[in-house]
């Protein structure tokens, strides 16, 4: 069966799928996305992921494309044109074509958006669990503003891709003194020998992830208690657990950071449960 992806007002082939050369997200990476799991035919925690498209939009002045309700409309659509029962769905807006010129266009354009769709395997996904991740760490050297969601990504293209020559599946960006940010593509945890959840605070410096917001609601439900508070890389060593969150991993242990084991060096058993309590817990809309 062949893809389908939504263009700016059309569904076509997704080998035929293409933006202009002057789209502004391809010139200034002057866009927002957000990515929403998947999982047995529903869009996992969309009210949420749209909620922080709005805010993406907003802290940008750049306008929704179209209402929200159409928007939830087209996220449904891509889903089942693809037939994608596990996997994810991908939402961009830019701020539109416009001859290239740094100041916003002087005649408002029209929003772009793309949305796509791909399966992905849950049997391998759990199988990846099951087993772990490492990570690495690496210099935070983003902008101030990695609160909002925008698709400049080259540092963490950047970070991910040394995670991977090193045989490592997360880069975690970290600060000169020593405190964890967020790794690349996900949200960064560990848990204490006494057993409290442990990831910081979202304000300023990382992105406010989706998965981790649901996941102090999993980890209520479970009776687990959760600290806001900075961590340092020395202090993730030494834990019980460590792992991270985001739509595309959902909960993914970290055995290792920078080739020193966590604990056993096997995945922990309050962050596989955690992962397995998970579905349940967050919003489920069919497609
Ligand atoms: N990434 N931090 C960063 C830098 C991210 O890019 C992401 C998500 C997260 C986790 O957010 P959420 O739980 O809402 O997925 C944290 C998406 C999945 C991506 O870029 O593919």
């Amino acid at each position: 069966m062949s893809r389908i992806a939504y263009v700016n007002g059309r569904y076509v082939p997704h080998r035929d799928a293409v933006v202009h050369i002057e789209d502004r997200g391809y010139q200034f990476a002057d866009g927002v996305y957000e990515v929403c799991e998947v999982a047995r035919g529903n869009i996992v925690d969309m009210t949420r992921h749209l909620d922080r498209l709005g805010r993406s939009l907003g802290e940008l002045s750049i306008a929704w494309p179209m209402t929200r309700g159409a928007m939830e409309h087209v996220l449904a659509e891509v889903v089942r044109r693809n037939r994608v029962r596990n996997g994810l769905v991908y939402l961009q807006v830019t701020r539109g074509v416009a001859p290239r010129d740094h100041f916003f266009p002087a005649k408002p354009v029209r929003p772009a958006m793309v949305v796509t769709s791909k399966r992905s395997d849950p049997v391998a996904l759990n199988a990846r669990a099951e087993k772990g991740i490492e990570v690495i760490t690496v210099p935070e050297n983003r902008w101030d503003r990695v609160d909002i969601k925008t698709v400049g990504l080259l540092p963490n293209v950047l970070a991910k891709q040394k995670a991977r020559e090193a045989g490592a599946a997360e880069a975690w960006f970290v600060d000169p003194d020593g405190t964890v940010k967020e790794g690349g593509s996900t949200n960064a945890w560990i848990v204490t020998r006494d057993g409290v959840l442990v990831t910081r605070p979202a304000e300023h410096g990382i992105l406010r992830g989706i998965t981790r917001t649901t996941l102090f609601e999993v980890a209520r439900k479970l009776g687990l208690r959760i600290e806001e508070r900075g961590f340092t890389v020395d202090e993730a060593k030494s834990a019980r657990e460590a792992f991270i969150t985001a739509a595309t991993v959902v909960v993914m242990p970290v055995v290792k950071i920078d080739g020193s084991a966590i604990a056993n060096g096997h995945p922990g058993s309050i962050a596989l449960s955690l992962r397995a309590a998970f579905f349940d817990v967050a919003e489920k809309r069919p497609a």
